[in-house]
């Protein structure tokens, strides 16, 4: 059993030299060391500190994870924890600009496919990035997902590529594929004669998610879409290095060129928490559109907070207020019967529940807690939808 299984190199991966790659492990080992080791203690300063200290103020206990949250406000163990949270996610991604930064124009010359590509990749200058992207580097990534610092960019794919895996510690397996193929594993335990003609993978960044889908339904023709132009270069780069054909395309999901009923399968992997509000039932008031009758439509994301105990759903919600994830806590309010009604599907045809992590590392070593941001850390992903 592999717990740190290596990032699988394949060809649009940035190299990294000895001492990049050395400040790399550092970053992951110090974010491991925060999961496994410090995260804990906040616990222990919750139970022995913060609760009593609420219930004096207040007169009752802590009941809410907001109430768990003012408690904790003042905790200096909690402070010191998140510092060192926040400072691990700003180390994570210098580390990974550095590699990037050095190579990027040999990176944007390989990265050019020059027609002998499997897939394919159509990206539309014109497009408008949606202010809940412009307004905030989601999860302090500099400069988003759509940013552009030369022409025919792919800076940021590759920087998320790489981050990813040091954010996951490993844990997404050497594809940082983990999301995609427990969704999978789930749609075939669930939706055993789903066999679906044509996918689109929804927000689908780098294509991690993505790729996973060409093996699990042979001959489907998988689409993916996102807003961000250089996420998308390098997910073409990334999909055709190991020969998967996908069809990339730069497209917001609340609006797509797609023709009506034209999908059998729609996914998105940690889409929803990165859109707002009103993002998310436009997304699935578009998947509506696009879905065959039969189709179904169902997104990955971390469990909402209604399934935890208030002081975990108070550490998932650290990404809130401290790693510039504003959409997230509402995002874990989801209740997929509700969305269903909100934007024209039949409720009862809503599904929610949890699935076991599908890459193969010792689940028993895992954290049993969730931990601000330790995406995966609590060995299962929560997936919800709805079937046409
Ligand atoms: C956390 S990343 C998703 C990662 C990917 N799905 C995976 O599993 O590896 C979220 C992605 O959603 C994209 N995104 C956010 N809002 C979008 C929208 N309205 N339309 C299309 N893509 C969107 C972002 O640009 C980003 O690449």
């Amino acid at each position: 059993m592999i717990e740190n299984a290596d990032q699988f190199a394949h060809g649009a991966l940035p190299e990294t030299t000895s001492d990049e790659f050395s400040r790399q492990e550092f970053v992951k080992s110090l974010k491991l060391h925060l999961a496994n080791k410090v995260s804990l203690g906040n616990k222990t300063a919750y139970e022995v500190r913060a609760k009593k200290r609420f219930q004096r103020a207040e007169g009752k206990a802590p009941q809410t994870y907001h109430e768990i949250r003012k408690a904790m406000e003042a905790e200096p163990y909690f402070n010191f924890w998140s510092a060192m949270q926040r400072n691990s996610q700003e180390m994570m991604w210098k580390s990974c600009q550095v590699p990037v930064e050095r190579q990027l124009p040999e990176m944007i010359e390989k990265a050019k496919t020059n027609g002998s590509a499997k897939g394919s990749l159509r990206l539309n200058p014109d497009l408008e990035i949606p202010r809940y992207h412009r307004a905030v580097d989601i999860h302090c990534m500099p400069g988003g997902y759509h940013t552009e610092f030369a022409a025919d960019d792919l800076a940021n794919g590759a920087l998320y590529d790489r981050a990813v895996y040091i954010y996951a510690m490993g844990r997404m397996g050497p594809y940082n594929a983990d999301i995609g193929d427990t969704t999978i594993a789930y749609l075939k335990e669930n939706f055993p004669d789903l066999a679906p003609k044509r996918i689109l993978d929804m927000g689908c960044s780098v294509g991690h998610s993505t790729v996973p889908y060409v093996a699990a339904y042979p001959g489907a023709e998988v689409h993916g879409i996102d807003v961000g132009a250089p996420v998308l270069r390098y997910a073409h780069a990334r999909a055709e290095s190991l020969g998967v054909p996908v069809h990339f395309s730069q497209q917001n999901a609340e609006t797509t060129d797609f023709e009506d009923e034209s999908f059998d399968l729609i996914v998105s992997h940690i889409l929803v928490h990165e859109t707002s509000h009103k993002a998310i039932r436009n997304i699935m008031a578009e998947a509506k559109r696009l879905l065959k009758p039969g189709g179904v439509v169902i997104h990955a994301e971390t469990p909402p907070y209604r399934d935890l105990e208030p002081y975990d759903a108070f550490m998932l919600d650290w990404d809130t207020r401290n790693n510039n994830e504003p959409f997230w806590g509402q995002s874990h309010e989801i209740k997929a019967a509700d969305m269903a009604e909100e934007t024209g599907f039949e409720p009862a045809k809503a599904f929610e529940g949890y699935q076991p992590s599908a890459f193969e590392v010792d689940k028993a070593k895992r954290a049993k807690v969730f931990q601000g941001g330790d995406f995966g850390g609590g060995g299962a992903w929560w997936v919800w939808g709805v079937q046409k």
